[in-house]
């Protein structure tokens, strides 16, 4: 199992300070545990997590591995701040942002290439739930994904994020989210035989009452939690759910 908190454009160093000294006093748990923080904190959080069970990472790398991109961040800047993990395709990236399936995998190439594991988020919208092409979305976000990396896409972590679900309080329910895990598994293992492992986190409105419930289904493994992950009791009530 995997938790990664994704702490988004939120707090400030002190604030950020009291959540991951709250965090190191509740941790170990069974569970791989990791924060996605904003990146000018990076060397903060690295110097508060530096031997601790506690991992982290980025929220967004680019697709290039280096060069005139303003604003832009390198897989290798992560790594050099000892991240372990990368978010690519978030929704909020994908929909504010305009980044397209080709290129969210690009993304992901270049988080393997310099040894990061990118958490791969996949959702449907509101919209693409009601007309019933779910399946078709995630299958093509994945799909994109597998043909750029093939059979090294048993390296990668994936996140299924419904975007109707993501910061509303609206959870998917454990059985429509282990449903789409199901055909993500399938969808894995037919690209790689090796991808049995590949974790699939679940994302979407994770609370302290509702992580258990999901964590239980048979293809969730962990999950990938926005606003619970900013509340030191709460992050820590979902880790230790995913046990
Ligand atoms: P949420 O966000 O837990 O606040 O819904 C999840 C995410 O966007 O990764």
């Amino acid at each position: 199992m995997l938790v990664a908190g994704n702490w988004k454009m939120h707090g400030d160093r002190a604030g950020h300070g009291a959540l991951l000294s709250a965090l190191k006093a509740a941790a170990p748990w069974s569970a791989e545990v990791s924060v996605c923080v904003p990146a000018p904190y990076l060397g903060d959080v690295a110097a508060a997590l530096q031997g601790s069970d506690i991992a982290w990472g980025g929220q967004d790398c680019s697709s290039h591995v280096a060069g005139a991109f303003t604003g832009e961040i390198a897989a290798a800047m992560l790594a050099e701040f000892g991240c372990r993990h990368v978010i690519v395709g978030h929704s909020e990236r994908r929909t504010l942002h305009g980044e397209s399936d080709s290129l969210v995998a690009e993304k992901a190439q270049r988080a393997l290439d310099a040894g990061l594991v990118p958490i791969v988020c996949v959702g449907e919208t509101l919209a693409e739930r009601d007309d019933g092409t779910t399946e078709e979305v995630v299958t093509r976000q994945l799909g994109a994904v597998i043909d750029a990396l093939g059979t090294r896409i048993a390296e990668v972590v994936v996140a299924y994020e419904p975007v109707w679900a993501i910061g509303t309080g609206r959870t998917a329910t454990p059985a429509q989210a282990q449903s789409v895990h199901a055909l993500l598994r399938a969808t894995l293992l037919r690209a790689s035989v090796d991808a049995a492992g590949v974790r699939i986190l679940y994302g979407g409105s994770v609370k302290a009452d509702n992580a258990a419930q999901l964590f239980a289904q048979s293809d969730i493994d962990g999950g990938l939690v926005g606003g619970a992950s900013l509340n030191a009791a709460d992050f820590a009530a979902i880790c230790q759910a995913a046990a």
